[in-house]
């Protein structure tokens, strides 16, 4: 008996990391058998309320782009992206992982999506891949806490996806308008987009290793693909480039960007 809960145990928790659920997030226990009730009363409130409009699929990308457009600041844009609920990554985050540093700095920051680290304390970059990003711009002079040459941080997916997957192309698509409207309302200079999905997202292409090094615009503002530091930690070789990359926002920043 004993060794048949222990296995039932073992297959719920599986199927709980299968899930994306990889850590606990309380010390006490949930009663889940108290939520059944609750939830199908508040569904059964819901759909007396809506009608039969849920049965009309909602256009994600669409929605993203109104309420995108709709924020006249910072702070109104992160109320509009808690406020959306058509991308999935948001049920399984903890935090909507916003921004870092200096709005209005010269040099503005793209990375791809929070990990485990930035969706529990809600900010980006604070784990290995930030401490790495602190390092890369430090060599230039700029960073998040230098005060007089900060730079701006967010990313392309605001919700850490599970166990750090890659985005899906239909979530970067829904996120794009969000993404678009933060490096409208920051206002940078110079745009530093990191690895793959930041390319994905702002310039429609992937392949880092052939697209950084190489200046484009990205919504009437230079921007440079430049090796995200998660990268770099895996494959230090990567590090030379890089540095060449750095001094190019260094050179680009002098020139008055
Ligand atoms: N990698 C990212 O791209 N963003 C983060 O916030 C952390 C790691």
């Amino acid at each position: 008996m004993e060794s048949v809960e222990w296995h039932s145990a073992r297959a719920a928790l599986e199927w709980q990391i299968e899930l994306g659920a990889d850590e606990s997030i309380a010390d006490a226990p949930v009663d889940r058998y108290a939520l059944p009730q609750k939830t199908a009363k508040k569904a059964e409130a819901a759909a007396k309320k809506s009608g039969p409009v849920d049965l009309v699929k909602r256009d994600a990308v669409a929605e993203a782009k109104v309420a995108a457009r709709g924020a006249g600041t910072l702070e109104e844009l992160h109320a509009a992206m808690a406020a959306f609920d058509l991308c999935e990554l948001k049920l399984g985050a903890r935090n909507l992982v916003f921004c870092d540093g200096v709005a209005g700095s010269r040099v503005m920051v793209i990375g791809e999506s929070p990990g485990r680290e930035e969706d529990r304390v809600g900010r980006p970059f604070v784990g290995q891949a930030g401490q790495m990003l602190d390092r890369m711009f430090a060599a230039i002079g700029i960073g998040r806490s230098v005060a007089e040459a900060p730079i701006y941080i967010t990313n392309t997916l605001p919700w850490r996806p599970p166990q750090n997957r890659d985005p899906k192309p239909e979530e970067i698509a829904m996120m794009k308008p969000f993404l678009e409207r933060h490096i409208e309302l920051a206002a940078p200079e110079v745009l530093v987009i990191m690895g793959n999905w930041a390319c994905q997202a702002l310039m429609g292409q992937r392949g880092i290793t052939r697209l950084r090094g190489t200046w484009v615009e990205v919504l009437g503002r230079p921007a440079l693909p430049m090796c995200h530091p998660a990268y770099l930690l895996r494959m230090p070789a990567a590090k030379r480039e890089t540095w060449a990359d750095l001094l190019s926002v260094k050179a680009r920043l002098e020139r008055g960007a």
